[in-house]
């Protein structure tokens, strides 16, 4: 099979290593790509939010699957005009895509399932918002309704923060309609990685990630400093519960809706006392959640994908090594705030590479054979183990290999689950 694969971080990364590992992928393009997906596919200049021009691409070059990354494209209907043209793709339709781009209709969807997650009101005027908020009290959470690529969430410990939170998402700067004020759940979070063929479902894996930028998980929200698989919170037990309570039950109503989900199903949840209750769903896999899943899937990922694509999960099975995988993000220095662009990373000579030890690029550009970092987060130092310590210590032995004074890691990834 030809097969294109739409993105250009850690995420894409790892699928297009995954893609590779299976005999079915003849030819694999990456549109746009990056410096460590060049190594393992052509790169294309593709705008990948134009389903058209990714259309045109596609049957000019025999394209036998188009597997989607980021939500961006999801959302903005690409997915469906690859399928309106005829090509097989693996990413939901605009409208299940809403799962992701709005709060207020996850909240719907859930609602009319019976899924358990937050108590909620939406509110399209600050004053009411801020009414509502000074009757409930702190903590409590404040979310505008659209993609806000993570900075749309305030998890107010106060009552000032929270109304701060809703002038400033009401305000210019953000200019949202609306938006959904949430009781704060407690507990510990974990996500759970389900495949959906509109009408079958398959769980694929657990995760945690690191979402602060410092050591101890404090300072700044990132799209995510590390990750490990499996989530050790995410018991059979609980994962039963969760596809039982929340999965199956909000898929079935997406497709009584007549807008059957298609693709990878990404729910973050609080669990606390045994019970799972749903903080978010993502239509995509997570970044850099997706690194450990594949890690430890490999390439029976290409026909999972498949097989979700083609509305054929009912025969699909995931098998899974009972091992555990890291990864831990590299970033350049003054990431998430403003960072530089451009400087060199060496030292890949010196990593081993095998099935264990896998390094996943995020942000960087070949510029004459050199390796260039051109964005915030930049590499995915990846490993397995027979269990998480042996896993983390692979990958740091890799992040002390790489030679790139301007980059950053934190020191302590998995350490809530090594406790
Ligand atoms: P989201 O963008 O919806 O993933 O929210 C970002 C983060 O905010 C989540 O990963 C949680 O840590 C936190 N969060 C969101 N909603 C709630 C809630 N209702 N209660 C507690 N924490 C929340
Ligand atoms: N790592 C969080 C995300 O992909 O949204």
């Amino acid at each position: 099979m030809n097969i294109l694969i739409l993105g250009s971080g850690g995420r894409e990364h790892a699928l297009a290593w995954a893609v590779t590992q299976n005999p079915k992928c003849e030819k694999l393009f990456v549109a746009p790509g990056n410096a460590g997906m060049a190594l393992i596919a052509e790169c294309v200049d593709l705008d990948i939010m134009d389903g058209a021009a990714i259309a045109t691409f596609a049957f000019q070059n025999r394209i036998d699957f188009v597997i989607i990354g980021p939500e961006g494209p999801l959302a903005a209907g690409v997915a469906d005009q690859l399928r309106a043209a005829g090509l097989l793709a693996f990413g939901p339709s605009a409208a299940a895509a809403q799962l992701e781009a709005s709060k207020a209709f996850t909240h719907e969807i859930c609602d009319a399932a019976g899924a358990p997650a937050a108590g909620y009101a939406r509110f399209d005027d600050a004053k009411a918002a801020k009414d509502y908020i000074r009757a409930q009290g702190a903590p409590i959470v404040v979310k505008a309704d659209g993609l806000a690529a993570g900075k749309g969430v305030v998890v107010a410990m106060d009552v000032p923060t929270a109304l701060a939170a809703v002038d400033d998402m009401f305000g210019a700067g953000f200019a949202q309609t609306e938006v959904v004020i949430e009781e704060f759940m407690d507990g510990e979070e974990a996500s759970y990685f389900i495949l959906c063929d509109g009408e079958n479902v398959l769980p694929i894996g657990t995760a945690q990630d690191h979402k602060r930028v410092g050591e101890g998980d404090t300072g700044p929200n990132t799209g995510g400093m590390g990750a490990y698989s499996p989530a050790p919170v995410l018991s059979d037990a609980i994962s039963t519960r969760a596809m039982d309570e929340i999965i199956r039950p909000c898929m079935a109503e997406m497709a009584r809706r007549g807008t059957p989900f298609q693709g990878v199903l990404y729910a973050g949840l609080m669990i606390k006392d045994g019970q799972p209750r749903l903080v978010e769903y993502n239509v995509r896999f997570g970044d850099p959640e997706c690194q450990v899943l594949m890690m430890r899937l490999g390439a029976q990922v290409l026909d999972l994908l498949l097989q979700t694509a083609q509305g054929q999960l009912d025969k699909a099975q995931a098998n899974w090594a009972d091992d555990h995988a890291i990864t831990v993000v590299m970033a350049a220095q003054g990431y998430p705030r403003s960072y530089k662009k451009g400087s060199v990373i060496k030292g890949f000579e010196a990593l081993p590479e095998d099935s264990k030890n896998m390094v996943f690029h995020a942000g960087t550009t070949a510029v004459d054979r050199r390796i260039m970092a051109t964005g915030g987060r930049v590499l995915n130092i990846t490993a397995r183990g027979d269990n998480l310590n042996e896993a983390r210590e692979r990958a740091y032995d890799m992040v002390a290999k790489i030679d790139w004074p301007e980059g950053f890691s934190r020191p302590d990834i998995g350490w809530r689950a090594l406790k």
